[in-house]
């Protein structure tokens, strides 16, 4: 029997890596994301597009181990760029959890799906707060804890963003780690910022629920601040940020792990920040966000 799955992107709207700490964060799913595919075989198999070998072939054994199924075949097509930020290794392990339980004609329940992607986004990175994989499940606007877990967040104003990749890819690994070292080196520094985000992020939350998108903005230029402070920034990124926030952008930031992949920029009108981010160089797309998705939709 051949299943098949679906995971969405996401990009962290405030929050990232201050969420491995146990901080809140807010994540909204975007339409691009994965769909895998999945037939029973006699050794496991993994083909991302093109690329294929033993780290894949290790994800998919640790998925289908959480879900307690043998050996498959499985093929994803990613539209979600990869080592972006914009959680496309958590889509994909979404894709394959659903499509590993479609091919056993086994409905999913949020559990299973999330355990195997939590085993799938373990072997990439070894500490992952789940947020990705939670976003990649539920689509839609989340407020996330490790704690928690997922929260729906009721989005008053729809969100309009241009997602712009400054690049280059980036590794969630490293950069974690990278946080890690820093709190090891100077741990009020890390416990201060740590901090200043939850509180952004609890701010954010307000504004999100109550249609401020200017007060969101400013939040998001904040964050940025603190991100930049922990050395999660990069000449790119910050040139990135200031060609949207002097073309009219209310607020600019990195999305996702840092060292590269993607700014996002929160607007009102996305189509002069989009251009000007394209005059610039960058490649760079508008999405919206809007109210909570059913689990698996499209954004
Ligand atoms: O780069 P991404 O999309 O994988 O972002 C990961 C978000 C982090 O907070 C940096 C890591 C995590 O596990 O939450």
């Amino acid at each position: 029997m051949t299943g098949t799955g679906r995971g969405n992107g996401k990009t962290l709207l405030l929050g990232e890596h201050a969420v491995v700490y146990g901080m809140p964060a807010i994540a909204a799913g975007i339409r691009l994301g994965a769909v895998a595919t999945a037939v029973r075989g006699d050794a496991f198999a993994l083909r991302v597009g093109a690329h294929a070998g033993p780290e894949l072939r290790a994800a998919l054994e640790a998925a289908a181990g959480a879900l307690g199924v043998g050996p498959h075949r499985v093929e994803v097509e990613a539209s979600v760029p990869l080592g972006s930020g914009l959680g496309g290794s958590a889509a994909i392990g979404v894709a394959v959890a659903r499509a590993l339980l479609s091919a056993q004609g086994e409905a999913e329940t949020p559990e299973r799906v999330l355990t195997a992607a939590g085993a799938w986004e373990k072997v990439f990175h070894g500490n992952p707060s789940g947020v990705d994989a939670a976003a990649a499940y539920s689509g839609g606007c989340i407020y996330f804890t490790k704690a928690a877990g997922i929260e729906p967040l009721f989005v008053a104003v729809p969100l309009r963003l241009v997602v712009c990749l400054a690049g280059p890819p980036a590794s969630t690994k490293e950069m974690v780690e990278s946080v890690q070292r820093l709190g090891e080196r100077r741990p009020d520094l890390l416990a201060k910022s740590l901090s200043g985000i939850e509180s952004l992020v609890k701010n954010a939350r307000l504004c999100i629920e109550a249609g401020d998108v200017r007060g969101l903005g400013q939040l998001m230029n904040y964050n940025q601040m603190l991100l930049s402070g922990m050395f999660l920034s990069t000449p790119e990124i910050e040139r990135a940020c200031a060609v949207a926030r002097e073309s009219g952008a209310l607020g600019a930031k990195l999305t996702g792990a840092g060292g590269g992949g993607a700014v996002i920029a929160l607007c009102e009108d996305t189509a002069p920040i989009e251009a000007a981010l394209k005059s610039d160089g960058f490649s760079a797309f508008s999405t919206e966000i809007g109210a909570s998705l059913q689990p698996g939709a499209e954004p």
